[in-house]
């Protein structure tokens, strides 16, 4: 099954990614999308599927790739058909939030992906990811926790489907939460 060969295709990707965040959160992705899609019968699975699992395969932090040559080497090499890998790019290339500020993905596929992967960077998850990252940067939480303000808490407003949209509820309040918490301790 594709799905699985793209699973083992981002494992090995993504290893040299000492924190292993790269495929944990491409995974976790790849079931929330599944979860979101299963509630808007236009979607196509296949497309929401292959999008989420490669949607950080050609991430410029990580790679110096043109084109989605990581994505589209690993489905030419699967028989996936061009007009299919074309549409899983598409889906790809409209989730990044800053490559697309504002603009919200033309396609069903790609809305449900960028919900997915918005929702991995909000709540317990998002917490813990963002303190990984702080602190691969040599940041101490401190600093980290300017971007719950500047992105985090923002993101609940964003979500495109009405799936995400009630997720995102329990997640942002537990992050609101985090920060009243945060608060009382470090003034304390
Ligand atoms: P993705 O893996 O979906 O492409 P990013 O690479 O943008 O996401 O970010 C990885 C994680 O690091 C996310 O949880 C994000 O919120 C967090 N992060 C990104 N920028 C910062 C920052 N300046 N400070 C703290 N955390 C950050
Ligand atoms: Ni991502």
């Amino acid at each position: 099954m594709i799905v699985e060969a793209a699973m083992d295709y981002i494992r090995e990707l993504f290893k040299e990614n000492a924190d292993g965040h790269g495929f944990d959160h491409s995974l976790r992705v790849y079931r929330l999308a599944v979860h979101i899609a299963e509630t808007e019968p236009d979607a196509d699975k296949r497309i929401v599927s292959l999008a989420a699992l490669l949607h950080d395969t050609d991430d410029y932090k990580l790679f110096l790739t043109e084109n989605n040559a990581n994505a589209r080497y690993f489905m030419e090499r699967h028989g996936v058909d061009p007009e299919t890998a074309d549409r899983v790019c598409e889906a790809v290339n409209a989730v990044s939030f800053s490559k697309n500020k504002g603009k919200q993905p033309e396609t069903i596929e790609g809305r449900i992906v960028q919900d997915a992967d918005r929702l991995d960077a909000i709540g317990a998850v998002g917490i813990a990811r963002t303190f990984a990252f702080g602190g691969k940067h040599g940041r101490p939480p401190e600093d980290s926790i300017e971007h719950f303000y500047e992105k985090l808490l923002l993101l609940r407003d964003l979500m495109n489907t009405e799936e995400a949209k009630r997720m995102a509820e329990t997640r942002h309040m537990f992050m609101e939460e985090f920060l009243q918490e945060w608060k009382a301790e470090t003034s304390f």
